[in-house]
């Protein structure tokens, strides 16, 4: 009895207001993984939204992780490969977890890949506006990753929602649009664009996403593209694909400005495009390249 009443008192002086955080007392340990029941959600699609408040927020940053096929927010915050909840606590920003309903993101259907289409990502797109919103999140510090399905909705995200977002840091994915299932269907796995037979002109690239939010002329978010070598899933060639793809949307050439080998690690080569577009090829890596949260954060700014 004691202990239950002492614990509602932490709960209530410990933790209330989570999300303005940083007043009172703090307790370690008291952030947590928290679904959002009502995040103003647009679409028809349905995911989950949850999000990670840590203690003592700092920064009016949002971070959103998106995760792999197979995997949900819960998983891939648990994970303990994926470094967005420790550089939360490390550099106190929020962080956003979607959570699918499908076995892996709709990358696929029309719905998903146009703007407003009432897919995935305009469910995605519903909660980066309510997290602007709640947590205060400052313009211009919106920033998307994700790895796999998480990677390929990042880049969908990119193409359909490029005023929502400043910065993107994917993870083996393929390029957005790469995906298109020809009768329609949500979620569907592509086996051309998985074994890097799908290849295009840069231009053709460029007017898929184009194509996406028709008339769009404002910024567009910064790409961090990065991909194994021997990657069985999605193959290698999917690299060029998706870099053909961002260097024409930002009208820059698909040759690197610079090249640097061994950088952001060894075995690793960072290929730089300008201000706008990076890649980076991880020699001998496979599925998928596991998250840099360090080059990530500096790709961010954060
Ligand atoms: C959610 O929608 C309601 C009703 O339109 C609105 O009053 C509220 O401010 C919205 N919340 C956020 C965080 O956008
Ligand atoms: C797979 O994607 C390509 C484009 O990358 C598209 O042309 C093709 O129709 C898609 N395949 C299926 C079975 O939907
Ligand atoms: C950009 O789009 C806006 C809104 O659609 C439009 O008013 C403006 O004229 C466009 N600017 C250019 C340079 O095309």
């Amino acid at each position: 009895m004691f202990y239950s009443i002492l614990l509602a008192f932490l709960a209530v002086f410990c933790c209330s207001g989570g999300g303005k955080g940083g007043q009172g007392k703090v307790f370690a340990a008291a952030a947590q993984l928290t679904q959002v029941l009502n995040y103003n959600n647009t679409a028809k699609a349905k995911p989950g939204m949850w999000v990670y408040i840590p203690d003592k927020l700092q920064s009016r940053a949002l971070v959103v992780a998106i995760h792999s096929c197979q995997s949900s927010a819960q998983k891939y915050f648990a994970n303990s490969k994926i470094p967005w909840r420790q550089g939360a606590d490390r550099k106190r920003y929020v962080t956003v977890w979607p959570s699918s309903t499908t076995e892996c993101w709709d990358v696929s259907s029309r719905a998903s890949l146009s703007r407003d289409g009432g897919g995935d990502s305009t469910a995605i797109a519903s909660m980066i506006r309510y997290a602007v919103r709640e947590y205060g999140v400052e313009e211009g510090r919106v920033f998307v990753t994700g790895g796999s399905s998480g990677a390929m909705m990042s880049n969908v995200l990119a193409a359909t929602y490029p005023d929502l977002i400043s910065a993107v840091s994917l993870y083996s994915g393929v390029p957005a649009g790469c995906f298109v299932s020809a009768s329609g269907a949500a979620a569907a796995w592509n086996n051309t664009c998985s074994a890097g037979q799908s290849t295009a002109s840069p231009q053709k690239w460029g007017d898929v996403v184009r194509a996406m939010y028709p008339g769009y002329n404002g910024t567009r978010p910064r790409m961090q593209i990065w991909h194994g070598s021997v990657d069985a899933t999605l193959a290698p060639r999917n690299y060029d694909e998706t870099i053909k793809q961002w260097t024409n949307v930002f009208g820059v050439g698909t040759t690197p400005t610079s090249s640097t080998p061994d950088s952001p690690e060894k075995g690793y080569r960072r290929d730089d495009f300008g201000k706008s577009v990076e890649g980076i090829w991880a020699v001998g890596v496979g599925h998928s390249v596991p998250s840099h949260l360090d080059a990530s954060e500096a790709w961010f700014g954060l």
